[in-house]
């Protein structure tokens, strides 16, 4: 169950509504990150008072997982594919390239801050690749030539 914003202090919602769930981090977590889109440190650490964790086992998982962020996200996130079935179909060469033409080649966010390039660990488009999603948008089978109209798009969007 994703919470809203609107519904007042997201965090504790969610925390509530997991009162009694065996294993509740990673929903929470996943939950936190839907309704604020990254994981704030104030947040990870009422989760982790809350289920009776330590803040550095919180922190641990949250830096674990690239999933999950500890910083608010650009306007525009791409998220490229790096596991093996995309790396065998060229995916190293094709974040190279995203980092390089949305100004992510040195941190995660271009300098204007619209856009994030963020590696993931398999888009379930294995047979695909190389896969990305842009602002949770799947792309299969992706090429730079693909990427540069899908970019230049992006762009006159922002
Ligand atoms: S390995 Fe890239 S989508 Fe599964």
């Amino acid at each position: 169950m994703a919470v809203s914003l609107v519904d007042g202090d997201a965090v504790a919602d969610v925390i509530e509504s997991h009162s009694s769930t065996p294993g509740a981090l990673l929903p929470i977590l996943h939950e936190v990150q839907d309704a604020l889109g990254y994981i704030p440190r104030d947040a990870a650490v009422r989760i982790a008072d809350a289920l009776n964790l330590s803040r550095a086992e919180v922190h641990g998982v949250i830096t674990f997982y690239h999933y999950f962020r500890s910083e608010p996200p650009a306007r525009h996130v791409v998220q490229v594919c790096r596991a093996e079935a995309c790396q065998s179909v060229g995916a190293d060469a094709l974040i190279s390239h995203v980092r390089e033409r949305l100004g992510c080649a040195k941190q995660a966010h271009s300098a204007d801050g619209r856009f994030s390039v963020e590696p993931v660990y398999c888009l379930g488009l294995c047979a695909s690749g190389p896969a990305l999603t842009i602002d949770e948008h799947l792309h299969a089978r992706m090429t730079q030539e693909k990427f540069e109209r899908l970019a230049s798009r992006l762009e006159e969007q922002s």
